[in-house]
């Protein structure tokens, strides 16, 4: 309480007008008026099977632990999530954690938090910035390390053979962080060996209907595809939809390798639509619970902390279906 209201007059505002926005009883926990815990969360939106997932482990999370959760939907625009978190500094919340729809260009508004004391902690998708006292830590994949298990999966499939592999890419959000990484861990792995070309590589924006339109006009522009990389499952999804239009058996005339392994991701796994999945796991609401009560009291936390995430195979899919929780 102390330090946001000696933060809030060091920032040049006016104590009454803190006061104001702290609630009835002036209290420092947001808008709460108790001594609960406000964390503000800045979500990209809704554009896949993983992000409703990852909303709802958050949602359960901060009520499971007695947080009060003030959720905004950016709808996939960065400019949205500026203005929540912005709108979280204003109403005096204790905590702000966010996942950055975009890497680049939230320093201004990073600092302005930095500057009314409130800590930020990235979940999911990191920032640029070369300022990391603008954050406390980042909770997430290793969107590289993921690119790469694609690409090394590829190359196990295609070792011993010689003929060139034609390979359409479908990215994810222009700008993003699992887009960019993504895409660099799996080129990585793949430029050892000249006989796989990336032949198109185009944005899906990370959705099922962005994949579909994507694969419609690459499945018309590109001769002869051996393989389909998606960055997500929905992406992959809607391609399916798209090869399956175009008189291809998915799985077979195409090979498709996805990121994420949601349900109907792992459902068209198992019934070989899709021939190998890389986890990105979305239930990142408990750690981010644990994360924020130490920020929230002060003590230190690891500046980087890594999901564990596994593989999948069509086989490893039809019996990790059964307890799959989103
Ligand atoms: O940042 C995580 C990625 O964002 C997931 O792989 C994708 O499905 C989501 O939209």
């Amino acid at each position: 309480m102390l330090k946001k209201i000696s933060a809030a007059l060091a920032g040049g505002l006016l104590l009454a007008s803190t006061l104001a926005g702290c609630g009835d009883d002036g209290g420092g926990s947001g808008s709460s008026g108790d001594d609960k815990i406000t964390l503000g969360f800045a979500q990209v939106g809704a554009e896949s099977g993983w992000r409703t997932a990852n909303t709802k482990s958050i949602q359960e999370s901060a009520a499971a632990e007695g947080i009060e959760l003030k959720f905004n939907d950016g709808q996939g625009k960065q400019e949205n999530q500026i203005k929540a978190i912005r709108s979280f500094i204003t109403q005096r919340v204790d905590v702000i954690a966010f996942s950055p729809v975009v890497e680049s260009g939230w320093d201004p508004v990073l600092k302005e938090a930095k500057d009314a004391g409130i800590p930020v902690i990235l979940t999911d998708r990191a920032v640029d910035s070369k300022d990391t006292s603008l954050y406390k830590t980042f909770l997430g994949s290793d969107f590289v390390e993921e690119g790469k298990k694609a690409g090394e999966w590829l190359v196990k499939e295609y070792e011993g053979k010689s003929d060139p592999v034609n390979i359409v890419e479908l990215q994810g959000t222009p700008g993003a962080a699992p887009a960019i990484d993504r895409k660099e861990g799996f080129e990585e792995v793949i430029k050892a060996d000249p006989k796989f070309k990336i032949v198109a590589s185009q944005t899906g924006k990370f959705e099922r209907t962005g994949g579909k339109q994507t694969m419609e006009t690459m499945l018309q522009s590109v001769k002869d595809i051996d393989v389909l990389y998606a960055h997500n499952d929905d992406m992959g999804l809607g391609a399916i939809e798209a090869i399956e239009a175009a008189g291809k058996k998915p799985g077979q005339d195409i090979k498709i390798i996805t990121v994420d392994a949601v349900k109907d991701g792992m459902t068209a796994l198992s019934e070989g639509k899709i021939n190998y999945i890389v986890e990105c796991s979305p239930l990142l609401g408990p750690q981010l619970m644990d994360l924020v009560k130490k920020v929230n009291n002060k003590e230190e936390v690891p500046t980087r902390i890594l999901t564990e995430e596994t593989t999948f195979t069509p086989e490893q899919a039809k019996e990790a279906l059964p307890n799959r929780k989103y």
